[in-house]
């Protein structure tokens, strides 16, 4: 019998600070309030999709690297309810070990995809969001996922280092993981003002053609703001221009995963 299986999206991009985990978190409760049941994989030491959700990351507090390295169930790291529909495995800072010690565990790449498929028929959609570098974390978020979000932010030099990216891309899907595909490219913080934003939406179109959302974040204040209340932006500005932008992320997601 064919179990209802998660549909599994890694956030990704190793350049650092381009709306990853402003995406995972806002995404998540997009989902939620369509009543999928959604479960956040915080796969980034800095935690911050974790605290988005106003989790506290104190001393005691179980999270992924329990999961990836001391063999702990995922059920013990699952924080239920972050936001309607939506629970979280947490990342606190000793999550940063796990880039060294995974790299002498048998099978290191597909820690986390093995740590997940216990829990592919209680969800609708897993997103990972990862962490800004190509290493051991990522890979393993590349090798557990189905289908990649890349967001690029609209600025200069919004291209530079993806070759890197899709590289790494090519390379897992060829040995771990050949379903691997990419479900969109998400335009960030994009100001329909700048004529940069435009032309950078230009040449990453160019790039990835229809691969990009029609869907642009727009850069909001409000956005920023929302994770120090341990809010997404759909309860703490739910009329917004951030919460509409990633309400119809959510439709585009839905409709192509
Ligand atoms: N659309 C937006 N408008 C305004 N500010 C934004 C927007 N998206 C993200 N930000 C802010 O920009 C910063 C970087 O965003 P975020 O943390 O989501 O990026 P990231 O790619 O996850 O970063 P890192 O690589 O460090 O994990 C944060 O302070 C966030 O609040
Ligand atoms: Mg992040």
């Amino acid at each position: 019998m064919e179990m209802n299986k998660a549909i599994i999206i890694a956030i990704i991009n190793q350049k650092g600070g381009v709306g990853k985990s402003t995406t995972a978190v806002n995404l998540a409760a997009a989902l939620g309030e369509h009543k999928k049941k959604v479960l956040l994989v915080d796969l980034d030491p800095q935690g911050n999709a974790t605290s988005g959700f106003g989790v506290e990351k104190g001393n005691d507090l179980k999270c992924i690297y329990d999961g990836l390295i001391n063999e702990e169930p995922l059920d013990k790291l699952i924080i239920k309810e972050v936001a309607a529909c939506v629970d979280i495995v947490p990342a606190t800072i000793n999550l940063a070990g796990a880039e060294v010690e995974l790299m002498n565990e048998y099978a290191r790449e597909h820690r986390l995809a093995d740590l997940l498929t216990p829990a592919h028929a209680a969800y609708d959609y897993m997103l990972i969001d990862c962490p800004p570098s190509l290493g051991q974390l990522t890979i393993n978020g590349l090798t557990a996922a189905q289908y990649l979000i890349i967001p690029i932010q609209c600025e200069f030099y919004a291209l530079e280092g993806l070759t890197k990216l899709i590289e790494t891309e090519k390379i897992v899907k060829t040995r771990m993981n050949r379903d691997l595909e990419i479900l969109g490219v998400l335009m960030t913080m994009y100001d329909s003002r700048t004529s940069l934003a435009n032309q950078v939406v230009e040449e990453v179109t160019a790039y990835f053609g229809d691969k990009v959302f029609q869907t642009r974040i727009p850069r909001a204040v409000r956005l920023a703001e929302a994770p120090s209340f341990g809010q997404s932006i759909l309860t703490y500005d739910t009329k917004g221009k951030g919460a509409k932008a990633y309400r119809s992320l959510a439709e585009e997601v839905m409709e192509r995963g």
